[in-house]
């Protein structure tokens, strides 16, 4: 990475929680994103985040992990940031600049409540498929975000515009779901560890709508994105300009307090056969 120059940590705290119910009651989404995060509830997202054993042992883990344990002097974005929850994570690595994207004005709203108004984050109401900036960032972060691309092209365009915005040796991580033909995503198969499911049709082709149902209280909560089949996410990226030999879409790791907090085998199903895995690709 081309790291400049380190800056101080920050302290972040919780949001107060009655915003966010204000927050969710309307939604901004620009014409490129009809795919409406926002509306179904960021709240319960947070909290299927927070109580989804696969959210915290596997994906923020491995996500962190493959991050490193510094960020300082690099220019970092967080695209399609949510409700901020690795921007925050992302801050504490003490970057240079982190630059948090979503095109849900409710989720940018919430994630700068959530951040406390840290000055080190510029957040910006924005469609990943028109992202502007060139040869800018060290490290771009896209967690569960490319799936939201309704179509194709926009996948297609969205990889582009990631690329483009990387500085040469830049990278990015994040996660996508794994998806290719006969995958099983069954409560009984991922249910308990994840918390949740994707709802997918039966035989699936890329931009095929599914759910992912998060187990939530008092009534579960469907959230509609695409199915791509993984070698169509390797196709996209790769047609965008990243090499071969460095792009990698890598099983995640449980942590070893994630390893330790469940019976022994409760971790198989979803290790053998992930339920999502890492995008790692440098340019
Ligand atoms: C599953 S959430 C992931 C949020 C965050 N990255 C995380 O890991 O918690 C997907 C996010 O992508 C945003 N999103 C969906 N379509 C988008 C688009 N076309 N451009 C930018 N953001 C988009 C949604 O508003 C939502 O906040």
């Amino acid at each position: 990475m081309h790291c400049l120059s380190r800056s101080g940590s920050r302290l972040l705290r919780e949001p107060v929680a009655p915003v966010l119910k204000l927050l969710l009651a309307r939604c901004q989404m620009t014409d490129n994103s009809p795919l409406d995060f926002a509306q179904l509830a960021i709240e319960r997202y947070q909290a299927f985040k927070r109580s989804s054993p696969f959210a915290i042992h596997c994906e923020e883990y491995s996500l962190l992990k493959s991050i490193g344990n510094s960020l300082a002097g690099c220019q970092v974005l967080d695209l399609g940031c949510g409700w901020g929850c690795y921007t925050r994570k992302l801050a504490e690595l003490a970057p240079a600049a982190i630059v948090a994207t979503d095109a849900s004005g409710d989720a940018i709203s919430l994630a700068k409540v959530y951040n406390n108004g840290s000055s080190l984050v510029e957040y910006r109401v924005e469609d990943c498929a028109e992202l502007p900036d060139r040869n800018r960032f060290d490290l771009i972060v896209a967690n569960f975000l490319l799936p939201f691309n309704a179509n194709v092209d926009l996948l297609r365009r969205t990889c582009a515009n990631i690329y483009a915005a990387l500085r040469p040796g830049g990278r990015l991580v994040g996660f996508l779901p794994n998806c290719f033909q006969g995958v099983d995503f069954s409560r009984e198969m991922v249910g308990r560890q994840v918390n949740g499911i994707y709802e997918v049709p039966a035989n699936p082709v890329d931009g095929s709508e599914i759910n992912l149902v998060l187990f939530t209280s008092p009534t579960e909560t469907r959230i509609p994105l695409r199915w791509y089949h993984r070698e169509t996410y390797r196709t996209a990226l790769l047609d965008a300009g990243f090499e071969a030999s460095k792009l990698r879409l890598e099983k995640p790791e449980v942590s070893p307090a994630g390893q330790a907090m469940f019976e022994p085998g409760f971790w198989d199903s979803i290790v053998g056969q992930p339920a999502a895995l890492l995008m790692n690709a440098t340019k």
